[in-house]
């Protein structure tokens, strides 16, 4: 062991959930990057291995289990080998089942809930030189925040690859609490990033080529810093010389402020897609949901975006079989997805959660039911998202592109309503943004001509007569 390649210590980290789990697993690897760590390739070849866990559904968290249990067979292997492996469990997992995963998970050296990432080498060190498992589940959003700004300040790893498109979180918590969700217990309260904190991580992002911003935050449009909301951030952020495209998710009913209903009409980088999840159509069930809004609130607010941005494409998520759900309740659901008009959404069966009021109620829909239901809603769903891909062929619109694409000869872009699109065009244009004529439509993706005008038709206001096919 006298080789510097052989020092260098390797970290794999599989990564489960939503998209703030994926921005905390690059996080992690910047402060573990300063601690010697680099990625490994494979999962066979690391020295590291952390599983960043999802709770929101009963099979994200059981699939947990069984990772940590083929996982727990390569370390044996290892150890039998003579090279330790160290195992680690980070995220919402981590934070709702605390020291329960390392009784129910043998070989588990460490649990470390999403607050803590910034601890990670001093408790890996402890874990290596006990041999105990290290549990560590304190709250300290705001500590966290603070201290992963500064390592991406001083050294600036875990940024060589080139992107085009980021995530940056704003935001973190949930003080909702909706029946059904394991969020605000997970993630903590809400707390908010400095705008400043923000804007120097977004101009590092835009100085390594980074065209693209997607705001992450459990209740991104709760942000806030004094009185200035998510709107007048986007506005700052689209100042930063680089940034063409921002975006936000996910965002709650309640926190859609008059100023980022603002920037939706005044802020041509703002893309024209809002997720905008409402969980169900019924107002008897939005309310056991403790959603905090009625039917008729949710559309008069949808239609107030529409407003402001006329060729804004309007996602969503659904869940069927919430308790109580009656066969009245899922039709309106389904009438509200067609009032709403949306163009895509991810619809899930209600998945009781320990710990959540909704978990013991005694009217829990029979899960037949809820596949029914699923199946109907999925179908109706898939239906608007077809009619809308088939409704922006003709247009030409600006395409970012991100990669090359599986053809040669291909590159793959996003068209301003977050749909790839296949174009075929020279890999020099990757991290552009040029105008593309939309040709056809294949799976859930578009394909298009790169075309002459720059005009930005596709993202213009002008763009309604293609709208109103698949709106009401
Ligand atoms: N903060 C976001 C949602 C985060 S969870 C928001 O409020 O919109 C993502 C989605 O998972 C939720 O919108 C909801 O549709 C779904 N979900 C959350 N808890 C669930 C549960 N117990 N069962 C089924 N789906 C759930
Ligand atoms: Fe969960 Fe509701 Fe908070 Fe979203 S708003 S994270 S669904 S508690
Ligand atoms: Fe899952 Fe936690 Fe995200 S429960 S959805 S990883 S906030």
């Amino acid at each position: 062991m006298t080789g510097k390649g052989e020092d260098l210590k390797k970290v794999f980290i599989k990564t489960y959930g939503c998209q703030m789990n994926v921005y905390d697993s690059e996080r992690m690897s910047d402060v573990l990057a300063r601690a010697g760590y680099e990625p490994a390739a494979a999962v066979e070849a690391a020295d590291l291995v952390l599983v960043n866990t999802c709770h929101i559904r009963e099979k994200a968290a059981e699939k947990v289990y069984s990772e940590l249990g083929r996982l727990r067979e390569l370390k044996e292997e290892r150890a039998a080998s003579g090279r330790e492996m160290l195992l680690g469990v980070t995220g919402c997992v981590a934070q709702a089942e605390g020291s329960e995963i390392a009784r129910r998970a043998r070989g588990v050296d460490l649990v470390v809930g999403p607050q803590s990432y910034h601890r990670l080498p001093e408790l890996i060190a402890t874990a290596a030189r006990t041999g105990a498992a290290v549990v560590e589940t304190e709250f300290d959003v705001a500590r966290k925040f603070g201290v992963l700004d500064r390592v991406h300040g001083r050294s600036g790893q875990g940024r060589r690859d080139r992107r085009v498109s980021a995530f940056l979180t704003v935001q973190e918590g949930c003080d909702k609490f909706c029946t059904f969700c394991v969020v605000p217990y997970t993630r903590g309260a809400e707390v908010s990033r400095p705008a400043a904190a923000i804007v120097a991580e977004a101009r590092r992002l835009a100085e390594d080529g980074v065209r693209e911003l997607t705001l992450l935050g459990q209740n991104v449009n709760a942000w806030h810093d004094g009185r200035a909301g998510l709107g007048s951030l986007l506005f700052q952020l689209a100042e930063i010389p680089g940034v063409e495209r921002l975006r936000y998710t996910t965002s709650h009913p309640r926190d859609m402020s008059d100023d980022l209903i603002a920037a939706h009409r005044d802020l041509d980088a703002l893309m024209p897609y809002l997720h905008l999840p409402v969980q169900s159509g019924s107002d008897r069930v939005l309310a056991a949901m403790n959603r905090r809004h009625t039917r008729h609130e949710y559309l008069t607010l949808i239609e107030r975006v529409r407003r402001a941005r006329p060729d804004i494409a309007l996602a969503g998520d659904f869940i069927v079989g919430f308790p109580g759900e009656s066969d009245a309740d899922f039709a309106d659901t389904l009438s509200l997805v067609d009032e709403a008009g949306y163009m895509a959404a991810f619809t899930f069966k209600y998945s009781p959660r320990p710990g959540t009021p909704a978990a013991t109620a005694d009217d829990q829909v029979a899960e037949p039911v809820k596949d029914e239901r699923l199946y109907r809603l999925q179908e109706k769903i898939d239906a608007r998202a077809a009619a809308f891909l088939h409704s922006r062929v003709g247009l030409t619109v600006d395409v970012l592109f991100e990669r090359a694409g599986r053809r040669a000869g291909q590159i793959v872009g996003r068209a301003p309503w977050l749909m790839p699109v296949h174009v075929e065009a020279p890999p020099s244009l990757i991290g552009e943004i040029a105008p593309v004529a939309l040709t056809g439509v294949a799976g859930n993706s578009l394909f298009g001509v790169l075309a002459r005008s720059t005009a930005r038709r596709g993202t213009s206001r002008g763009d309604q007569a293609a709208i109103v096919e698949v709106a009401p």
